[in-house]
């Protein structure tokens, strides 16, 4: 038999190297790398004397023993599930420093318990006492949650392992566990692995929920081993501006669910207040309708996010050279988009400045703004609101063409699940989806009539 290969195996993103680096080639983490143990490789046999047992296969349709899903009983929590929590399941949350991950857990906890399960919460960044004030503030001191503060793994493990496993354990946060079984400080790589992956273990064993809080490092990925979000069944961000009141709770990875469902929150004195009807979130500031305004759902990498795009033109009088100003959009498109309109249109913005203005702070960078970028301009030139309850998505060419772009179904289905009722995209793109009424536009001189002439 040839002698096995060294092998050394980045526990960061699981790139294998043939030799040690200092720094990870792929994900570029650092002191990452470590070495593999070398690999035995079986072949099948026609008996068991390699040592191995015979491992039992069932049917896909066999009856029984599919996972029952308990709802916490806050309800944007369960839909950003798919509908509840799985017993012996693993939920890791992500999400920056004091966006309310730790209270949307107390609360959760605090469901559960007074629902009459148990409910285990382990805080390894906070005193129990930190953790009672919060409650206290959020009206939940008498829930029957059985708080800790600790941070070591064995520990955890050996109490848990004394009595009933709990319906529901919180470990906040995985970046503040340790075990004394591993090597390196609390938050490097191999610490959070191999505390998540003791966790997790436990978790399966007996059957109880594991929600892990994960810190966010400033590229927006939970801190730590990639690997994390593959030993886990569910990952989950909780998003946000702190200094606004809303905040999303999403799905990334689901092994139970869809992932493009999302929940709704408010930051409140009294803790997270769930928002039953998010479209408030977009048309608070916006009950009258406002020409120049268009609302369109743009695409986070996989993830939908829904934005305002407004415009504003203002006829110059004099022969000044006319201002274009454009904040969070790409200048050259917004010309490109301005020259469309003039030249397929027949629309006229010479003389007139135009600004463009993304809501919020936001960037976009994904090409199917342009219709919605588009619907804005010409609501502005003709003074046309337009309607309060549509959005606006797809990628304009130069011949005036209205193009089909990607993802034409998760961004109606989040349209619809922030209230809006219609849309307004590509003709040839695939079919309109459920929940929301979808209008096909093949033209840009279609989208004019379509504001221009609808009063
Ligand atoms: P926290 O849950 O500690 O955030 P995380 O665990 O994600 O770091 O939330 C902290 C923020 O929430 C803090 O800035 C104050 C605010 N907050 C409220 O506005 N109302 C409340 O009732 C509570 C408990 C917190
Ligand atoms: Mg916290």
């Amino acid at each position: 038999m040839a002698k096995p290969k060294r092998r050394y195996v980045c526990q960061n993103c699981g790139s294998v190297a043939t030799r040690w680096q200092g720094q990870c080639g792929d994900c570029g983490e650092w002191n990452s790398l470590v070495e593999d143990a070398p690999q035995t490789v079986f072949s099948a046999r026609h008996d068991l004397s390699s040592g191995g047992r015979a491992i039992e296969f069932t049917p896909l349709d066999k009856p029984g023993e599919l996972p029952v899903r308990q709802a916490s009983g806050i309800a944007e929590f369960d839909r950003a599930l798919g509908g509840g929590l799985v017993p012996g399941s693993a939920i890791l949350m992500g999400g920056d420093p004091g966006i309310g991950k730790s209270t949307l857990l107390l609360q959760v906890s605090a469901h559960i318990a007074r629902a009459g399960r148990d409910a285990v919460y382990v805080s390894g960044e906070e005193a129990s006492g930190q953790v009672r004030l919060r409650a206290e503030r959020l009206g939940l001191s008498n829930a029957p949650i059985r708080l800790a503060s600790a941070t070591s793994v064995r520990d955890i493990l050996t109490t848990l392992g004394m009595e009933k496993p709990p319906a529901l354990l919180i470990i906040d946060s995985i970046q503040t566990m340790h075990s004394d079984q591993i090597e390196g400080a609390p938050g490097s790589v191999s610490q959070v692995r191999g505390c998540a992956f003791e966790l997790i273990r436990y978790a399966k064993e007996s059957n109880v929920t594991l929600v892990l809080v994960g810190h966010v490092t400033k590229d927006g990925t939970i801190a730590g081993p990639r690997v994390l979000e593959h030993m886990v069944d569910v990952v989950m961000s909780f998003e946000g501006e702190r200094s606004h009141q809303y905040r999303i709770l999403r799905s990334l990875k689901n092994r139970f669910g869809p992932v493009d469902e999302i929940g709704v929150f408010a930051m409140e004195g009294d803790g997270l207040a769930e928002v039953g009807n998010p479209s408030m979130l977009f048309l608070s500031g916006r009950e009258e309708p406002m020409a120049g305004s268009a609302v369109f759902p743009a695409m986070e990498g996989t993830r939908p996010v829904l934005v305002e795009i407004q415009a504003l033109i203002v006829r110059l009088q004099s022969g000044a050279t006319p201002r274009r100003a454009v904040v969070g959009w790409d200048n050259g498109r917004m010309a490109m988009l301005l020259a469309v309109l003039e030249a397929r249109c027949g629309l006229n913005f010479s003389g007139a400045e135009v600004y463009l203005n993304v809501a919020g702070g936001y960037r976009l960078s994904d090409p199917a703004a342009d219709l919605a970028v588009a619907a804005a301009l010409v609501s502005a030139l003709g003074d046309r609101p337009l309607p309060t309850d549509a959005v606006w998505f797809g990628e304009v060419s130069l011949a005036g063409e209205i193009r089909p772009v990607a993802h034409s179904s998760i961004r109606q289905r989040e349209s619809a699940k922030l209230g809006f009722g219609r849309a307004f995209g590509p003709a040839n793109g695939p079919a309109a989806d459920k929940g929301i009424r979808f209008s096909g536009l093949s033209m840009l001189p279609n989208l004019v009539d379509r504001i221009l002439s609808d009063a």
